[in-house]
């Protein structure tokens, strides 16, 4: 396994989590088909898996966003189209040849999914649950 989700990454929003762990899972599969020396076109599959679980992953974070009318949604959604974008460029450069899943690639994708989830999906995470404490209140 390349990297374990751990509760360090937790943003106890059961729905988040859950988008979370799939992308981590992912990103595992991407490793190991690395260290079995998988075929391109299968690669090329579990990519376009991780875009859509990923487009499907902020779409779901942004109707949280709105539901929460959470302040920061607007700078946090163009960070998720950067990272998009960011994707889309490396899938894209994988499916034109011009890069492979490599120890390098791998650390990109790490880093790409990790960061913001610790530097963004964490401020969101304190904010929901300020709010979960205050709707409880009488
Ligand atoms: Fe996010
Ligand atoms: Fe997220």
């Amino acid at each position: 396994m390349f990297i374990q989700w751990q509760a360090d990454v937790a943003v106890h929003h059961d729905g988040i989590d859950s988008d979370h762990q799939r992308m981590f899972e992912l990103v595992n599969d991407l490793y190991d088909a690395m260290q079995t020396d998988a075929p391109r076109d299968s690669i090329g599959k579990t990519l376009q898996m991780l875009m859509a679980c990923t487009r499907e992953h902020f779409e779901h974070e942004d109707r949280v966003m709105q539901e929460h009318a959470y302040e920061h949604r607007s700078e946090h959604g163009r960070k998720h189209a950067a990272l998009l974008a960011q994707l889309d460029t490396f899938v894209q450069e994988f499916d034109n040849g011009k890069t492979a899943i490599t120890p390098e690639t791998m650390d990109f994708l790490k880093e790409w999914l990790v960061q913001h989830i610790r530097r963004d999906d964490m401020k969101l995470a304190v904010f929901l649950e300020q709010a979960a404490g205050s709707d409880s209140l009488p």
